[in-house]
């Protein structure tokens, strides 16, 4: 499973990198403008700095406006993923991307319906918002399960992305289902590497082992 960081934020970025966990980055508009500041400059960097794919998103409704945008935003870095909303103008620009050899992270996903569209179209990515689902009392696990099983079914080779990750147990799910990538806010990854009887088990070790340096003197 590749773990992509659900950020605009540089920090967290590199610091999830240090630790060897970063396989790409998801940005969306509200994450970009919690940053401030220039958003063209911060998109760049994030572009240099991260070594995997970083989905970058349009915010025109357009085919149109979509497809300029995407052809903006490429030219940040080799690894740009375009992101297009799940709209049918969304899907119109995604036919063209598709043709035209440009990546895209189909998102604001909530169905498996609306995935195999996306699917069809010959998408990078497609982005099932599972939290989202979660807080309205349906199951978000459940349709990227079908969605499993359909693109499976068919061969298509769009991967699924889960995402609106909100805690460690999403990250559970998305292994036993298998889809292919999960995006996590910084939190999520780093209750994921906590866990009490771990901090409890080392203190008692280290405990243990000095005791036992002090009896050999
Ligand atoms: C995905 O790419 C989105 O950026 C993100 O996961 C949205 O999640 P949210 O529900 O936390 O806003």
């Amino acid at each position: 499973m590749q773990f992509f960081l659900d950020t605009a934020n540089l920090d967290q970025i590199l610091e999830v990198k240090e630790l060897g966990l970063l396989d790409g980055v998801t940005t969306n508009p509200t994450l970009m403008s919690r940053e401030g500041g220039d958003w063209r400059t911060q998109a760049a960097r994030i572009c240099e700095v991260v070594d995997g794919p970083v989905s970058l998103e349009v915010v025109g409704t357009t085919r149109e406006e979509m497809i300029k945008e995407a052809k903006d935003l490429v030219s940040f870095g080799d690894n740009v993923v375009v992101k297009i909303p799940m709209i049918a103008e969304g899907l119109k620009a995604l036919k063209d991307l598709t043709e035209r050899g440009i990546k895209t992270n189909v998102t604001l996903v909530f169905s498996p319906a609306q995935a195999l569209l996306a699917a069809k179209l010959g998408a990078t990515y497609v982005s099932p918002f599972v939290g989202r689902l979660d807080a309205l009392s349906q199951s978000g696990m459940e349709g990227v399960d079908q969605m499993r099983t359909i693109f499976d079914n068919y061969g298509y080779a769009t991967k699924i992305l889960v995402a609106s990750v909100r805690h460690p147990l999403h990250v559970l799910e998305t292994g036993l289902i298998g889809a292919d990538v999960i995006t996590l806010p910084h939190s999520t990854i780093m209750q994921l590497l906590h866990h009490p009887l771990t901090d409890k088990g080392l203190a008692a070790f280290l405990a243990d082992w000095e005791a036992f340096q002090k009896e050999a003197k």
